[in-house]
This record gives structure tokens, C-alpha cells and sequence, in this order.
């Protein structure tokens, strides 16, 4: 997996930041005594956890030392450590919460890492996860049209499981689990701006391995393929539909 670069990622905070301000929403714990964001990045969903839950002893994951680096910069009263989400479970008795925004979907297979995950945690402990679901919408299609029409190797990530299939793995193990969906629409300035998005995640494997020039045409021939897709809105904007999935696992 290519490097993550928390600069790129950070250009669009306060909408990554918002489905994390939405999953943490819907966490059914008052007290914490210990937490753990696993896939911090550069520590803003881990922000969120101090903040709501100031008494808890609050950490940080994550496999990336760019996105690490910035999270110690942001939290230096939290720990993080560089590991990987995929053989991650947790040990500390006292873990009330394990929290993981925009994360999993990295994890081929992630359903066993979750109910691995789940199954370690203490009873009323909670898991709560977000992860997006677009891998059919027109932006990640057209990384594929393009890598194809260009002859880059393909990258994309896997579609998610069904939710039949999280709720069939997960419920054995838990006490109360909910699954939603929320698509949320950003308002982007224009359609250089989704391909800005997208380069500080998605695009990312497609671009690691090409040269500067191969970059600026996969991306100006990328840019070229979800104009359409993208219309301008009547303020001059666009709008980037951006479906999400939200759950809940209370052990
Ligand atoms: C989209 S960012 C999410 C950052 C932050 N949680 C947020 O809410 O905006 C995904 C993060 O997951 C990390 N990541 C991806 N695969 C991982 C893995 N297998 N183990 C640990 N971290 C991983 C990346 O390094 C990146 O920082």
C-alpha cells in the first residue's frame, strides 16, 4: 500500500471529520475509561474522542509514520503506536470503546478482523466503525476506466460485504448491533476539487507507481471522465455524493 501523506488527506478535514463526528454521535457510553482510534490518521477523529470522552485514556493506531507523525504533533497527550488494523485486537481489559473511522475498507477481508476485534472486548465494551461505501459511485469507476484506458494496473479496493453479512458475522457476538447508511452530499468547489479529495486516498495506489508526467495525464484524463457526472450547480459548485457505512457493536 502507497504511503499516506497527511498534508494531501488534511485539505478536506472538516468533511473527512464529519462522518467520525456522526458515528461518535451514536456511541451509547457515557463513561470511558480507555480508547482506541484505530486508523487515527493525523489524530482529527482522535480529537473528537479526548474531547467527548476527557477522562479516558485515549490512543492512536495506525500503519502510516506520515499520519502518525502529525498525530503526535496534534495530541501529544495520547499515544499512538504504528501498527497494522488487520491483526490488531485489543488486550487491555479496560477498553471501553474501539473506534475506527474510514479505515477497515483498507483491510481486504475485514470481517474477520472485526468480529476478532469484537470478541476480545469486555461486555457493554463497543466497537463503532465507519466505512465508506463507494466503490460503485462515478469517482472510483472512473479510476478504473482510466487506469484500464491508459494500461496502469488496477487498484481499487474491494466493494464492501453486504449488510446482511456484517449483521450475520457480527450479532452472535454482540448484545446490540446497528448498521446504517448515510450518503452524504459535499459541497466541492469544482471538479479539480473531488480529484484533489480522491488523491489523498483513493487515487493514491493508482498513482504511487507513475511518473510525474504519467500522474498529471491519469489525472487530467480523470478529471475528463466525472465532469459528467459532476454537474455545476446553480451556486457554481458541485456536489460529491459520498455513500458511507456506520456500525455499531456493542459486546
Ligand atoms: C482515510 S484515513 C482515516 C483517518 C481518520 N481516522 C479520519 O477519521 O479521518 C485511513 C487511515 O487508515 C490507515 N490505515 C490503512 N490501512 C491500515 C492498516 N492495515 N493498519 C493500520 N492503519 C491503516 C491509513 O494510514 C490512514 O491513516
Amino acid at each position: 500500500m502507497p504511503e499516506w501523506n497527511a498534508r494531501q488527506y488534511l485539505q478536506f478535514e472538516d468533511e473527512r471529520t464529519r462522518p467520525a463526528r456522526d458515528l461518535l454521535a451514536q456511541v451509547p457510553l457515557t463513561q470511558v475509561r480507555r480508547a482506541i482510534d484505530l486508523g487515527c490518521g493525523p489524530g482529527n477523529s482522535t480529537e473528537l474522542l479526548v474531547s467527548r470522552y476527557p477522562s479516558a485514556i485515549v490512543s492512536g493506531l495506525d500503519s502510516s509514520p506520515d499520519m502518525l507523525h502529525q498525530a503526535r504533533q496534534r495530541l501529544p497527550q495520547c499515544g499512538f503506536i504504528e501498527d497494522d488494523l488487520e491483526r490488531w485486537a485489543p488486550t487491555e481489559p479496560d477498553t471501553d470503546l474501539v473506534f475506527a473511522n474510514a479505515a477497515y475498507q483498507w483491510v481486504p477481508n475485514h470481517l474477520d478482523a472485526l468480529c476478532r476485534v469484537v470478541a476480545a472486548l469486555a461486555p457493554g465494551a463497543v466497537l463503532a466503525a465507519q466505512m465508506p461505501d463507494n466503490t460503485r459511485e462515478p469517482s472510483h469507476l472512473a479510476m478504473e476506466t482510466i487506469a484500464t484506458r491508459l494500461g496502469v494496473p488496477l487498484a481499487a479496493r474491494a466493494d464492501l460485504p453486504a449488510v446482511g453479512n456484517y449483521y450475520d458475522a457480527l450479532t452472535p457476538l454482540c448484545s446490540r448491533l446497528e448498521i446504517w447508511h448515510t450518503v452524504y452530499n459535499h459541497v466541492m468547489p469544482n471538479t479539480a476539487a473531488i480529484a484533489e479529495w480522491f488523491r489523498g486516498s483513493a487515487l493514491r495506489p493508482y498513482l504511487a507507481g507513475l511518473s510525474e508526467a504519467r500522474s498529471r495525464e491519469f489525472l487530467s484524463e480523470y478529471l475528463r471522465e466525472i465532469a459528467p457526472h459532476y454537474p455545476t450547480r446553480a451556486d457554481g459548485k458541485v456536489l460529491l455524493r459520498f455513500p458511507r457505512l456506520f456500525l455499531i457493536a456493542v459486546r
